[in-house]
């Protein structure tokens, strides 16, 4: 620092964590940045005392569904009420899906998500393209967007009629992002299995929640994930798995690897501290766990926490796509599926307690803390082209900080919250550690749960071309 020029932030004797190491610090901050982590002096204009506290990265969460149209309206959370409630847990940073309407332009499409977030979103945010119709004109308009920012493709092999591409698009798509040096991504369930399924549930009359994981059983995740690792080494591409669910789904990523090939893979809180249980709950109440792919029984979230745990995925992200239990104007329910299960919209809102569930990982011992920060924050900058000013708690960083207290237990209750449906899948779990401050490029946005960020804070994110951390 210039002799004489104050920083605009000192936080002292912080606990720094890394994805690969832990000490004790000051973090120098100056014009929304950080430019020390260290012994800091020099005058500042603001001072914390941070003893106790652990500092980590800012989260990016790579996957979220914030203003995502359905029919009779949208997600309830919009950028406003997504990014705030993404504040509060720790995520300084989301990865949105703008989703392409069949036949539309995707430079149309990424112009709309960019009018949804500007001035509305308190956190940073970047945008993923779903394709769900790739056409010639769509094809050429890829590259066009890698020029905007928009760096990676997402598409579904699940939901025929509406989201899924068959496997010439996915194969396409793969081809056509490695001349643009894009990643594609995908949603692999197999699709048309399970609108069979589905057919003969709804047929047989059972149509209650239970029945939904029955129609999207682990052997259809599997065989996707299977299909798109010989899609991605037929075109020579790399291929990011999102929302892995199930152990053989992941074996089937692990067969990818043992070829050779990049496979990525992400997986979701949900998976993780939720099991198929939860379909059993009478009446409405089960509705709330309708996500696709859907939960799995115990054994299968035992399988994710070991890779987990054995480095074996690059993120942890949320799917953060909510509903209310009720439909509200322009906000279809959950209860639309009230006499038919294939009714009920799928997803769930997470993006404000990813972070302290991983965190709580941490304590009980399933997954180390600098693993932690690699799945919250550092893993998923690298893969999707933000590191190192996102994802990295280092000098030239933007100064996206979070400051953990350790030692104060929270029980997760949707009252608690800020997202905008009344429920959280996550009710009732106790976790250890408090987010305490987050600071967004300098600026302190929450403080002791207090949110001092405004509409408009956030900014769009033109991220670079793929990076890869396997
Ligand atoms: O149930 C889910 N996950 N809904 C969001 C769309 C998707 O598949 O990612
Ligand atoms: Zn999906
Ligand atoms: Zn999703």
């Amino acid at each position: 620092m210039a002799a004489g020029k104050p920083f605009d932030l000192i936080i002292r004797n912080a606990t720094i964590q890394t994805a690969s190491e832990s000490f004790v610090a000051d973090i120098a901050v100056a014009g929304g940045r950080i430019t020390t982590v260290g012994e800091v002096s020099g005058p500042a204009r603001e001072i914390l005392e941070a003893r106790g506290l652990v500092a980590v990265p800012g989260g990016v969460d790579a996957h979220t569904h914030f203003d995502m149209p359905y029919p009779g309206g949208a997600t309830a959370d919009d950028f406003e009420s997504g990014t705030r409630a993404a504040l509060c847990g720790g995520t300084t940073t989301i990865i949105d899906f703008a989703t392409q309407a069949r036949g539309r332009s995707l430079l149309t499409t990424l112009e709309q998500w960019r009018s949804k977030a500007a001035g509305r979103a308190l956190a940073d945010y970047a945008f993923h393209m779903a394709v769900t119709d790739l056409s010639a004109s769509a094809s050429r308009e890829m590259g066009r967007l890698v020029h905007e920012g928009v760096t990676s493709f997402k598409l579904y092999m699940a939901y025929p009629g509406t989201l899924m591409s068959d496997d010439g698009a996915i194969l396409r798509a793969l081809q056509r992002s490695n001349e643009i040096g894009a990643l594609v991504s995908l949603h692999c369930e197999n699709g048309s299995a399970i609108a069979e399924l589905v057919r003969q549930a709804r047929a047989a009359g059972q149509t209650t929640a239970r029945f939904h994981p029955l129609t999207r059983p682990p052997a259809l995740e599997a065989e996707a994930v299977r299909r798109a690792v010989a899609l991605a080494e037929t075109a020579g591409a790399p291929v990011y798995i999102v929302h892995l669910s199930s152990a053989p789904g992941l074996d089937e990523v692990r067969r990818g690897r043992a070829r050779g090939l990049p496979i990525l893979a992400e997986t979701c809180p949900q998976y993780l501290y939720l099991d198929a249980r939860e379909y059993e709950r009478p009446g409405p109440a089960a509705a709330q766990f309708v996500i696709s792919p859907p939960l799995r029984s115990r054994e299968h979230c035992e399988a994710l926490w070991q890779g987990l745990a054995a480095g074996e995925f690059q993120a942890v992200a949320t799917d953060h796509c909510s509903f209310p239990m009720r439909s509200r104007p322009g906000q279809p329910g959950k209860d639309r599926g009230a006499k038919d299960f294939s009714r009920i919209p799928n997803g769930a809102p997470g993006v404000e307690t990813r972070l302290p569930l991983m965190w709580e990982a941490v304590q009980k011992g399933r997954i180390s803390a600098a693993r932690c920060v690699e799945l919250t924050a550092t893993g998923p900058a690298k893969v999707f082209g933000l590191y190192p000013r996102k994802g990295h708690l280092g000098p030239g960083a933007d100064a996206d900080i979070v400051l953990i207290d350790p030692k104060h237990r929270t029980t997760i209750a949707a009252t608690e919250l800020h997202h905008a449906v009344d429920y959280t899948p996550f009710t009732g779990i106790t976790v250890h550690g408090a987010i305490r401050e987050v600071f967004l490029r300098g600026k302190r946005m929450v403080s002791e749960g207090r949110v001092l960020g405004r509409p408009g804070d956030g900014l769009y994110l033109a991220r670079s071309q793929r990076q890869f951390c396997l």
